[in-house]
């Protein structure tokens, strides 16, 4: 899909996330709307793509990126569980490099290309269903983080050794033990998408 001009993209109020026009409807919204809020001012507007679709938000300066996409812009997929940068359950890919949207903020992702499991999902639906068909989840809970990751590696390194998978995953934490799946799951899925199984 291509990007939006900066005209086209949508603005969205940051209290309760509805679509303003402009910069001069969304002031007018907050006085109206959301009376003990700040007014927002210009300084907190950032662009960015979001699963091939751009928007403008205002955002608040502690903002982070996970809570911009699971809270504000309901893209609930990455899941929070340690919010700290040790378990990779709210990994999302950003221009094209897996990263902990828990450690981002917000403020710093102007301009930036993001793609979330749900993008991942939309893009890539047999990469899903390898994991399910390989049992690489159990509770679910680290699978969105999982499989963004394995997304973001087999975009930038297409025929993955399972040394390398397992490597690209070793920021990636599973309660569950599902690890030895994991690698069966992307080579599985890697040789569909190959052609050299059916799909
Ligand atoms: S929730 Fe971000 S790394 Fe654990
Ligand atoms: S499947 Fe349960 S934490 Fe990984």
């Amino acid at each position: 899909m291509s990007e939006k001009t900066e005209s086209e993209t949508q603005l969205h109020c940051p209290y309760c996330y509805n679509l303003q026009e402009d910069f001069e409807s969304l002031k007018s919204h907050v006085l109206s709307e959301h009376k003990t809020e700040p007014v927002p001012e210009k300084e907190g507007l950032i662009l960015l793509t979001v699963n091939g679709e751009s928007h403008s938000v205002l955002v608040e300066p502690e903002w982070t990126l996970y809570y911009l996409l699971h809270d504000r812009m309901g893209l609930t997929g990455a899941k929070m569980f340690c919010d700290r940068g040790a378990c990779g359950s709210c990994t999302v890919i950003m221009n094209g490099r897996a990263i902990l949207s828990c450690l981002t903020l917000a403020i710093e992702c102007d301009r930036a290309v993001i793609e979330t499991v749900e993008g991942v999902a939309a893009e890539q639906p047999k990469l899903i269903e390898k994991y399910a068909e390989h049992h690489a989840l159990q509770c679910g809970y680290c699978t969105p983080g999982f499989v963004v990751t394995a997304k973001a590696l087999v975009d930038k390194n297409p025929n993955p050794t399972d040394q390398e998978i397992r490597e690209a995953l070793a920021g990636n934490l599973c309660r569950c033990g599902t690890y030895p799946q994991h690698p069966i799951a992307i080579q599985d899925f890697i040789r569909v998408r190959e052609g050299k199984e059916d799909v």
